[in-house]
């Protein structure tokens, strides 16, 4: 049994104060939900706040990037080891990064083998377009990226994988729990090619874009489908309590 994995993307969202504020709204009630596991992933300012904040509770931590090299004259960029023994988790590969930044395949890489050289959890974000989505490449394109993604990676550890259609994100428009179920099968089938059916058995891969209170049970629903990266949803204290009550509900019971 896989133990689902919710996790929180602020994005460019919240100042320290509005961060420190959201999360004293949901903090207690997040807690005691057990048999999910819960990720925070604030802006790197509001990192240490956060991480203060959620000490003693079973709520982890996780940052949005980070970049390969691990120190050096990298102006405004941050590495792995700054983040280690501040957070648990970090998102790689987001579709924004791979979109506004100009992040690669090749860089995600990078980063992942960074990430984990440095006792981090990725969770690695995997997605295709709107028009690779029309011209029937969703395959191919989930396919090279996630192959990508872990080149020359003896062990992938505890990464996380997140799917999420780049025409899911932030549009409101969610794909349905059988498209996202059949990419995330598509992803553990290249992951047991890779590194064989026990790792694959035992990575989580979540479903993201669009995720909210409404639609979130769609997805769990769904036997491939470990959790969820929840982005607009994730600032509201009310919303993402719902994601994550409704997730440790659904996987309790089947
Ligand atoms: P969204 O973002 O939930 O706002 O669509 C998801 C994500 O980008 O991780």
């Amino acid at each position: 049994m896989r133990t689902p994995i919710i996790a929180g993307n602020w994005k460019m969202n919240t100042t320290i104060v509005e961060a420190a504020e959201l999360v004293k709204a949901m903090k207690e009630k997040l807690h005691q939900i057990a048999g999910v596991e819960k990720v925070l992933c604030p802006p790197f300012v509001s990192l240490t706040t956060v991480k203060e904040l959620i000490k003693g509770t079973s709520i982890k931590l996780g940052a949005q990037n980070m970049y390969f090299e691990r120190s050096g004259a990298y102006t405004g960029e941050v590495s792995s080891v700054m983040l280690t023994g501040l957070c648990e988790f970090v998102i790689l590969g987001h579709s924004e990064r791979r979109g506004y930044f100009a992040e690669t395949d090749q860089i995600v890489n990078k980063k992942v083998k960074a990430a984990l050289g440095a006792g981090l959890t990725p969770i690695i974000c995997v997605g295709e377009s709107l028009e690779q989505n029309n011209a029937g490449d969703t395959v191919g394109i989930i396919t090279k990226q996630v192959k990508a993604a872990f080149e020359g990676i003896a062990s992938p550890k505890g990464t996380v994988i997140a799917y999420e259609p780049i025409w899911a994100i932030g549009t409101g428009k969610s794909a349905t729990g059988d498209q996202a179920n059949t990419v995330i099968k598509l992803i553990r089938n290249i992951i047991a090619q890779i590194y064989g059916d026990k790792t694959a058995e035992a990575m989580r891969i979540q479903y993201g874009g669009s995720v909210n209170n409404a639609n979130i049970a769609e997805f769990i629903k769904q036997p491939e489908i470990d959790g969820a990266l929840v982005g607009g949803a994730s600032l509201k204290a009310a919303d993402f309590l719902g994601i994550v009550e409704q997730t440790a509900k659904l996987k309790k019971t089947g």
